[in-house]
């Protein structure tokens, strides 16, 4: 995929830059043409000559050769790249690009470039959480660039948390996908249900779940990421939908989720049904706070709630694609086959919870899919970032 594509390669001041020479190798060896911009704080963390033997491509870092006053032409640069990646990305390089700062030939190089941009962001965890950091990366997201997040571990600072540049293949392997066209969800429009749904029994209580969303989410910024429109249908948490392609729908109740996701569904191609949505919901929900003195013992009525997937399964129409999942505790490739069947979707993800680090809250996620065909795939534990993924590329295959 990466053959004969011209990618510019801007690296700045970051411990991490030494990661950047591995990125280098791979893209080489896939066939890419490598030029590296790199900023004078970069200078101090990787060589230049590193750098261009790898690349095989003299290292541009000054807007004028002091030798013989010739200039590097940003312009042209931008022009030539069919891809700009931006690896390691300091906080001080992301601000200055989310503003237009261009005080040096990466960020320069950045405004001019028409191709799509790559950000890949390096830091301490203070930095990347403080909301200057959250804010640009916002800024840059909206106009359209790449954001590839950060992996939680330990970091130079030695203390750990989010902002370790994600690996050197990973990185590769998001440019690959790009230019994958097979791989695209370009002109798509997805539908995805995230979090869990609260029914109301006074105005104070809700019967709820522990869904945090983050499964949901990570499909929605995945699907997005590969180009698609997505309507994420959200029950309350704390996440924010940043991709600028995702139109976040936010409900509180099943009745409320089951009413957005038929409005939605006829105008998608797919669906991916990932809210833990509640079965059952009060009959009566009271318009006081229910006060423990005058009520006594209390019993509460529930009554069952509409079946989202099942009742999308019937409308579906031939080429639209359904997608649900199964939150198991026992018993789960059979009753994940039965869901498969009884909502008549395409394909069923399957959860357990006697899996570690599987299901509600965390950050990763151990699935199985399973298929009309019959056809489980295992998958080992993931982030639930990369757990998207590996949904989206048996979406994707179903959707050709
Ligand atoms: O949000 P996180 O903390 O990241 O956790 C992720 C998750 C555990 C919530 C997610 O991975 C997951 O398993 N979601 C589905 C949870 C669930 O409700 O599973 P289920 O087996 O009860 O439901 C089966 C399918 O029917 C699901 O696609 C569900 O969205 C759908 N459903 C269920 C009930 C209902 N009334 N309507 C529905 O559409």
């Amino acid at each position: 995929m990466l053959k004969g594509k011209h990618i510019i390669l801007g690296i700045t001041g970051s411990i991490a830059a030494y990661k950047a020479a591995y990125i280098i190798r791979a893209l080489v060896k896939k066939g890419a043409e490598v030029q590296v911009v790199i900023t004078p704080a970069g200078k101090e963390f990787i060589t230049p000559i590193t750098l261009s033997a790898l690349s095989s491509n003299p290292v541009i870092s000054e807007f004028f050769s002091n030798r013989d006053g010739s200039w590097h032409s940003h312009v042209d640069l931008g022009l030539w790249a069919d891809a700009m990646l931006i690896a390691p990305a300091t906080a001080s390089t992301i601000g200055k690009m989310a503003n237009g700062i261009a005080d040096n030939m990466l960020v320069t190089t950045y405004l001019s470039c028409k191709a799509p941009v790559f950000i890949a962001p390096a830091m301490d965890l203070d930095m990347f959480a403080h909301p200057t950091t959250q804010q640009n990366l916002d800024r840059l997201r909206s106009f359209g660039n790449h954001i590839i997040e950060p992996a939680e571990g330990e970091l130079a600072s030695h203390l750990v948390g989010k902002g370790r540049m994600e690996e050197p293949d990973k990185i590769v392997a998001t440019l690959e996908t790009f230019f994958d066209e097979s791989m695209t969800l370009k002109d798509k429009k997805i539908l995805i249900t995230a979090g869990p749904t609260y029914e109301k029994i006074d105005p104070v209580r809700f019967i709820g779940n522990y869904s945090s969303g983050k499964m949901g989410y990570a499909l929605a910024e995945a699907c997005a990421a590969r180009g698609a429109e997505v309507f994420l249908v959200s029950g309350p948490v704390s996440l924010q939908a940043k991709h600028p392609s995702i139109h976040r729908i936010s409900i509180e109740s099943a009745e409320e989720m089951y009413q957005c996701a038929m409005d939605v569904f006829p105008s998608v191609d797919a669906a991916i049904l990932c809210a833990a949505v509640a079965d059952y919901r009060p009959e009566m929900t009271s318009a006081e706070k229910i006060k423990r003195e005058s009520t006594g013992e209390m019993t509460l009525k529930l009554v069952p709630n509409k079946d989202i997937a099942a009742s999308l399964g019937q409308i579906k129409m031939a080429d639209q694609i359904l997608v649900g999942f199964a939150l198991e505790t026992s018993d789960e490739v059979h009753h994940a086959t039965d869901k498969l069947k009884r909502k008549n979707l395409d394909f069923i993800v399957l959860n357990s919870l006697r899996d570690q680090g599987a299901g509600f809250r965390c950050d990763t996620n151990k699935i199985s899919i399973l298929d009309q065909e019959g056809t489980l795939t295992e998958y080992p534990l993931k982030s639930k970032q990369e757990v998207a993924v590996d949904i989206i590329n048996k979406l994707v295959s179903r959707l050709k």
